[in-house]
């Protein structure tokens, strides 16, 4: 089986190549290096012992594309290509659309023309906006979206639903992604942001590591048990597995559209974070209570039932092992 990766050397993109790697497909990667480094290939091959057939190049390249599709007899693919930072997008709002939505288009125009019709979408709980009942299943209503990147993952699971409509022959998996924290267990493979993490785990990381003084903890006052944002954080490990299940039920039924949470169904707040943290790793994570960051809901936690009955997935990994596969990453790579 064939899989061509977009984004392959991204954060969900490396992990997901361990993965894939392991349990025997071929990868095809694309990547533009927006976000990530060139060394990653070696990594990815140093944890497996394999290597991805890797294309350099940019996914709105409808040639580059074209000629991906044509040396290759791919099977499915799993598109991670993107933008990912909410502040930035509301500044940058037409950079987003065009990365993270016109890329799209143009994949799934060139996987039309070569008869390439299953595809694996990253999307996120972001979809859902302000959610009302909690855990969240796949049926609560999405929308009201508050930045263009949560919009644009919107508008890619409209589009994606369009294509549906117009040909059932396509074999869709959407995976709205919760919180994917950690990293594979060698530390080769993480998440390391340059410049200051917007995101609470590599931000902590940063801290216990000596290079940030504090935490800023966004909000005290939120309807949560401590009053500090409560989310649902999954090892990054157990999120790549994820699609090697999704792979597998493409391959197995003739056709559908399919929308998984990918999440653990549990819920832990800012504070509980920090204390595992420190516990886990021996650390201290120095903090304040900072004002609420814009756009920031108190509470986000799946329902992983769906994906537990249909694919057959469940996460393994604990909240503990999230926390020191993080700062063991941060430790061998700063
Ligand atoms: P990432 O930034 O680490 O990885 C994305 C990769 O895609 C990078 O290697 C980047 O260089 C590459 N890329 C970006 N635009 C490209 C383009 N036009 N052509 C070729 N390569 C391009 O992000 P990630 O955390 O691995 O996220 C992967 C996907 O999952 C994204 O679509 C993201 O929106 C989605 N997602 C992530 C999270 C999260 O918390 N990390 C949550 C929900 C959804
Ligand atoms: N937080 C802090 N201090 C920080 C950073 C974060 O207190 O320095 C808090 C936030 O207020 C929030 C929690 O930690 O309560 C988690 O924040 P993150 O920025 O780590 O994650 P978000 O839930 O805001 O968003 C992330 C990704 C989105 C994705 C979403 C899916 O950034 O791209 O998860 O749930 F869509």
């Amino acid at each position: 089986m064939k899989v061509f990766v977009t984004g392959c050397c991204g954060y969900i993109g490396s992990h997901t190549c361990v993965e894939l790697l392991e349990h025997g497909y071929e990868v095809i990667g694309l990547d533009n290096f927006s976000n990530s480094k060139r060394d990653v290939l070696d990594k990815i091959k140093e944890i497996t012992g394999k290597e991805i057939k890797f294309y350099e190049g940019d996914m709105i390249n409808k040639e580059l594309l074209e000629k991906i599709f044509s040396e290759n007899e791919i099977n499915s693919v799993i598109d991670f290509a993107a933008f990912k930072s909410v502040g930035d997008s509301v500044s940058k709002p037409i950079e987003y659309y065009i990365n993270n939505v016109s890329t799209v288009l143009v994949l799934i125009s060139v996987m039309k023309k070569f008869n390439v019709k299953s595809l694996i979408f990253s999307s996120s709980a972001t979809v859902y906006g302000e959610p009302k009942t909690f855990p969240i299943t796949e049926e609560a209503l999405i929308g009201g979206t508050t930045n263009p990147y949560g919009t644009s993952k919107l508008f890619v699971e409209k589009i994606l639903n369009d294509l549906y409509n117009s040909d059932n022959e396509w074999k869709i998996c959407i995976f709205r992604y919760f919180n994917p924290i950690g990293a594979h267990k060698s530390g080769l493979i993480g998440e390391n942001p340059n410049g200051i993490p917007a995101n609470l785990m590599p931000y902590i990381c940063k801290v216990a590591n000596q290079e940030l003084e504090c935490l800023n903890v966004f909000g005290n006052d939120y309807d949560t048990p401590d009053g500090t944002g409560v989310r649902d954080y999954i090892h990054i490990m157990d999120l790549a597995k994820a699609h090697v299940n999704g792979l597998n039920k493409l391959d197995n039924c003739s056709k559908g559209l399919f929308i998984y949470n990918l999440g653990t169904g549990k819920g832990y707040s800012v504070l509980e974070i920090v204390k595992t943290f420190e516990k886990v790793n021996n650390v201290k994570i120095p903090y304040k209570i900072a004002p609420r960051r814009s756009g920031d809901i108190a509470t986000c936690y799946a329902s992983a039932d769906k994906a537990l009955k249909e694919l057959n997935w469940k996460t393994e990994f604990t909240l503990e092992d999230m926390c020191k596969d993080a700062y063991n990453f941060i430790q061998k790579n700063s």
